[in-house]
């Protein structure tokens, strides 16, 4: 199994210590279920080995878009974490949950004037500044409402991570942060530093998502400490807090590694304190910001099968109660999904077929070239490691319901957020 909180018993595939089919029969399908315990020990192995590396000199964010539920903010502030943020609506939903809003770094390339208020307003740790055009915005709206507010700034460092075009941020063409290369992140921290109601703290980078090897990490880092080196030298400067964003990987078929956060970190560490002994630069507060590594393999899809459709000599289609209104990534990124037939998890998987969602778009597919056990409508599917990016990017798309999110805690669960409701659908609606 790809990940150690599933397993088969009697023939049955078992999450977190529950049997999936009892699950799907209780709460309904499509259900998103999470393992508590495993968001946990993710966010353990990040605060571990950042702790090891860097002392209390460190912090780490959890990257909300993930999934932004009240209930992973509460997990994740227990886990004595931050968060980023990149809406207010995310904002809104870590304030409403109860999240000390000062270990909160507010993200985006294109916040609204509204945003910034309403950041401020919440008291948001710091707001990390995208560009030229927004640090007016902030030093404004700070002056407006009497504060000086904490800030970082966005750098692309210029390094290509060699990830899936869409995911990829930390190159030179990129419409997020601004760039080493060409002078414009000098020009913003130059400006940053004349500003009366702007604390500039340091610097953030974030070179791309779902990363197996730590190198493009590595990259960046001797690129920001050199940049570091140059705005001490020239604008006097000392950077405090270097973020270096979030991108460690998972595993989402067996033909993937697992990637080792510890070691990850490590060899990250050992490049930053390297390079800042080589470039006489103090160490800085370091800050992470994983987002996919803590939630993904901490969740579970599950679906009921309508229809088996063998077209003779082309495919063999299998419809499922879901599909790209609930998880968009296949038809977004072809990205890979491991899928199991719940009941028949110790029978060979001597079937191809390609796992489809009721959508009206050919394109709804969860993934091609499925090999399972041969299923028959009534069957329960798996899809796993669905924690991250799959609620939070989900979509009413032909007015489908979003399915809910069970927290299972020591082989118990609760309902996380419930089904929609038909009344959901239209509550904006006149
Ligand atoms: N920090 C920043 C500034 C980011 O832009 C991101 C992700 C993260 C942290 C968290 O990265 P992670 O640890 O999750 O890789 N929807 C795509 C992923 C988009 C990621 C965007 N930024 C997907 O489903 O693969």
């Amino acid at each position: 199994m790809i990940c150690d909180n599933l397993s088969i018993k009697e023939g049955r595939l078992n999450f977190a210590g529950c049997d999936t089919l009892d699950l799907a029969k209780e709460y309904g399908t499509p259900l998103y279920a999470m393992d508590e315990n495993k968001v946990r020990s993710n966010c353990r192995a990040y605060t571990n080995a950042l702790s090891k590396n860097f002392g209390d000199k460190y912090l780490a964010l959890y990257a909300s878009k993930a999934l932004c539920i009240k209930e992973i903010y509460r997990i994740i502030q227990d886990e004595n974490m931050g968060i980023d943020v990149v809406s207010s609506g995310e904002i809104y939903t870590a304030v409403a949950a109860g999240f000390d809003m000062s270990k909160a770094v507010f993200h985006g390339n294109n916040k609204t004037p509204y945003d910034i208020d309403f950041a401020i307003q919440n008291k948001v740790g710091f707001i990390v500044c995208d560009n030229a055009d927004e640090l007016p915005l902030i030093e404004n709206a700070a002056k407006k409402a009497g504060v000086k507010q904490n800030i970082l700034i966005r750098v692309t460092p210029g390094i290509d991570p060699h990830t899936h075009d869409k995911i990829n941020t930390g190159c030179v063409d990129s419409k997020f942060g601004v760039s080493v290369y060409g002078g414009a992140a000098f020009e913003v921290t130059e400006k940053a530093l004349t500003c009366e109601n702007v604390a500039l703290k340091g610097f953030q980078f974030h070179v791309g998502s779902q990363l197996f090897d730590p190198t493009p990490f590595l990259q960046a880092i001797d690129v920001m400490t050199d940049f570091m080196v140059l705005i001490k030298d020239e604008l006097g400067f000392d950077c405090e807090i270097l973020d270096i964003g979030g991108g460690i990987g998972v595993r989402y078929v067996e033909a993937e590694p697992q990637p080792d956060i510890e070691a990850f970190i490590d060899s990250i560490a050992k490049e930053l304190i390297g390079c800042c002994d080589r470039k006489s630069l103090s160490l800085p507060f370091v800050c992470m910001e994983p987002g996919r590594s803590i939630v993904a393999n901490a969740g579970i899809t599950l679906y009921t099968v309508g229809s088996v459709k063998e077209i003779p000599d082309v495919k063999n289609y299998v419809a499922i109660d879901g599909g790209m209104a609930d998880n968009p990534r296949y038809t977004l990124y072809n990205a890979p999904y491991t899928v199991i037939n719940a009941a028949k998890a110790d029978k060979s998987n001597d079937y191809t077929c390609t796992v489809v969602g009721r959508c009206c778009e050919s394109g709804d597919v969860i993934q091609r070239d499925v090999k399972m056990p041969k299923p028959v409508p009534g069957d329960i599917l798996a899809v796993l490691t669905t924690g991250a990016y799959n609620y939070s990017m989900a979509s009413n798309y032909n007015a489908l319901l979003k399915p809910p999110i069970i927290m299972i805690n020591d082989g118990k669960a609760h309902i996380s957020v419930r089904r929609e409701t038909f009344e959901d659908l239209t509550a904006c609606q006149k």
